[in-house]
């Protein structure tokens, strides 16, 4: 199969689970980063394309509830941690039969299926592709669609959120690429900010 119509089809395969949590633009958005992030720090496509554009089918195993629980500016504590793992262990069990029933090669499966696995958790990385998929899938929360998706979505202020991903900024990423364009991003939503608190610009002769 030719690898753009792989890519798609990964993406039609993966829609139904990430309709749960509204996260096919989420899908979309850091398969893009991590597209722009290979294109510096190498890595190999056939894992990381896979493994971002299937790593939060698991959230469709939890409601809407738990989901609120376990991630997020405000989650904490263990059952936000065990709800949290649910979403990597069942992701990784639903990419594995997706790629299954695509015959992609098993071994690739097993790495893909890995990332899924411990995508959100653990502060180590066993392979570049799994820093990549890590780094794209926070890159998402620093974008403009992102960032105003998650205000949204999370029920927070603009400022808190902010605040949060100016906290973690340093230690989230592992290449140096994603710290950069989180970076830069963050001070395009401080502009942003700025705009909503001033608001429209007014008509001074009207
Ligand atoms: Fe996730
Ligand atoms: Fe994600």
């Amino acid at each position: 199969m030719l690898w753009t119509r792989l890519i798609s089809r990964l993406f039609k395969e993966a829609k139904p689970y990430l309709q749960v949590r509204d996260d096919f633009k989420h899908a979309r958005i850091s398969h893009q980063y991590a597209l722009l992030l290979m294109g510096h720090e190498q890595g190999d496509k056939k894992i990381v394309e896979p493994a971002v554009i299937l790593h939060d089918v698991g959230w469709s195993c939890l409601d809407l509830q738990q989901i609120a629980q376990a991630y997020g500016v405000r989650a904490g504590g263990l059952e936000a941690m065990e709800l949290n793992r649910i979403h990597e262990v069942q992701g990784a069990l639903i990419a594995r039969r997706i790629l299954q029933a695509l015959d992609y090669d098993a071994v690739s499966t097993d790495q893909i299926t890995r990332i899924v696995e411990r995508h959100d958790s653990g502060t180590e990385i066993a392979t570049v592709e799994e820093g990549l998929v890590k780094d794209a899938d926070k890159l998402w929360r620093f974008s403009q669609i992102g960032f105003w998706k998650e205000v949204e979505r999370q029920q927070v202020g603009a400022e808190e959120l902010y605040r949060h991903l100016d906290k973690h900024l340093r230690t989230w990423f592992f290449s140096l690429t994603a710290r950069e364009l989180a970076e830069k991003e963050l001070r395009r939503r401080a502009q942003e900010m700025h705009q909503v608190r001033l608001g429209p610009v007014r008509d001074p002769c009207s």
